[in-house]
């Protein structure tokens, strides 16, 4: 083999190989020849399923420092702000890990404002997004505690609609007028750029509900020219999520540039220029975008405008971060068909059914007799619904009842689309770091399912 093809397989290797070989932080350990176990870290992911028990999801904190400080790094001196997306994976622990390191933070709703507003992040750190905020959101936002006494509220509002313009300006001019701060906001512009690795999670197109129109964006923009209830500093874009291109981001950005000029010309001068998020991650074969040169390409159009770019990313922080481990019930036969039966269902992670994702999955401990008999499983939940897989028709080695399983690449949209289909307790999810683990949120108790309800 030359190193060129060796490369090229370590890169992108088959669906039955091993996801060790991209994903950091997780590798296993034990001689080739005999058992292997899988370790987190300095941690071994038996002993945290022995410990806490499946399913459960476990994350790794050097992980996510590596993918924050990596992006960050890559766009060297250029003025800009990593604006986490929260929505990605908003357990405390994690949105805590970001803020230590420094990110700021992009939210859609009052929750999660919320969660950030308990681990103390300052509201110069936050950016509000989302299509359809409400009065109580806006008013929670407008009140955020900003970055010492005197000041408050949030770094930006991106707003998405006329209509909600409207509402910040009825809601900002009681709040100014009460002696609050005047907020500052800018509009998603649509950019009708086609991108986004599923129908589901493209979000950029004038077929979508996302942003408005660069005409609408420009009347809105002159309209509100001389407001004492917001200040315009900045105009923004989220193209989709799953993106292995530089050409949606080279497009929309120079559209966006094209229209911070034009409205420089007409006295508006734009502070931020946001691109949003939707870089893409490897779960089986995708090839992601190296940051230097998802930087360079957004550097090389922001840079000659002065303005500070705003980069959104989810998924690329926390995706490879996060695995979701899973014991095996049962073996079922049904005809030609093999099941695995785990503990994790549809209600755990619901993306290989809502977007058909492709999650690698592989036995935590491993030995070679195992994988010498691999055969085509689908591994299922216990959830009563056909869409209740994990994977199918998948290469597995031989695995029994008890085996642990883990479920690779569900740092994102992992937990926090999770639900309690079938009454079914939400996971437990754990934080490695280094030698030591903890739970980070108890997996649920059946109190907490009936919580709120009453008879
Ligand atoms: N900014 C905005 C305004 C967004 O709507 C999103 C994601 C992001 C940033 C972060 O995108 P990322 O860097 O993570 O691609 N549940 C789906 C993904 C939905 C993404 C929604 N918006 C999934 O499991 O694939």
């Amino acid at each position: 083999m030359t190193p060129k093809s060796r490369s090229k397989r370590t890169t992108q290797p088959p669906i039955d190989a091993d996801p060790v070989q991209f994903t950091a932080c997780f590798a296993y350990r034990g001689p080739s020849s005999g058992k292997q176990n899988l370790f987190c870290e300095g941690v071994a992911l038996d002993r945290i399923a022995g410990s806490v028990g499946t399913p459960a999801y476990v994350y790794s904190r050097a992980s996510i420092e590596a993918a924050y400080r990596a992006l960050d790094r890559a766009f060297g001196s250029l003025p800009h702000t990593v604006c986490y997306a929260v929505k990605a994976n908003s357990n405390l622990a994690v949105l805590r890990v970001l803020a230590e390191l420094g990110s700021s933070f992009d939210i859609v709703s009052g929750g999660e404002l919320d969660r950030l507003r308990r681990i103390g992040v300052p509201g110069n750190r936050i950016v509000f997004s989302g299509v359809g905020k409400t009065v109580e959101e806006i008013r929670e936002a407008l009140r955020y505690p900003g970055k010492g006494s005197r000041s408050s509220g949030i770094l930006i509002f991106n707003v998405e609609s006329g209509a909600e313009l409207d509402l910040l300006v009825t809601e900002s001019s009681r709040h100014v007028s009460a002696g609050g701060v005047r907020p500052n906001a800018s509009l998603r512009v649509n950019p009708d750029v086609m991108a986004g690795g599923h129908p589901h999670i493209s979000t950029g197109t004038r077929e979508h509900k996302f942003g408005v129109s660069w005409g609408e964006a420009r009347q809105l923009y002159l309209a509100h020219r001389d407001s004492r209830w917001l200040a315009w500093r900045g105009i923004g874009a989220h193209l989709g999520s799953q993106i292995f291109s530089l050409h949606p981001y080279r497009q929309a950005l120079t559209r966006l540039a094209s229209y911070v000029k034009d409205l420089a010309l007409e006295g508006i001068q734009l502070d931020y220029v946001d691109i949003g998020g939707g870089l893409g991650i490897q779960y089986t074969v995708e090839s992601p975008l190296v940051f230097a040169r998802y930087a360079r390409t957004l550097a090389q159009i922001v840079r000659p405008l002065g303005c500070r770019l705003l980069i959104e990313p989810g998924r690329a922080l926390v995706g490879p971060a996060g695995v979701l481990l899973t014991r095996v019930l049962w073996l079922k036969q049904n005809h030609a068909k093999a099941f695995v039966i785990v503990d994790a269902a549809m209600n755990d992670l619901i993306r290989p059914v809502l977007y058909g994702a492709t999650h690698a999955i592989t036995p935590v401990v491993r030995n070679h007799t195992a994988r010498a008999q691999t055969r085509r499983v689908d591994v299922v939940g216990p959830v009563c619904e056909s869409a209740d897989f994990l994977a199918r028709n998948r290469p597995l080695p031989a695995v029994e009842p008890g085996d642990v399983l883990v479920v690779w690449t569900a740092g994102a949209y992992g937990f926090v689309q999770s639900s309690n289909y079938n009454a079914r307790r939400r996971a437990a999810e754990v934080l490695v770091e280094g030698r030591e683990f903890r739970v980070v949120r108890q997996r649920e108790n059946y109190d907490d399912l009936v919580r709120g309800e009453q008879l």
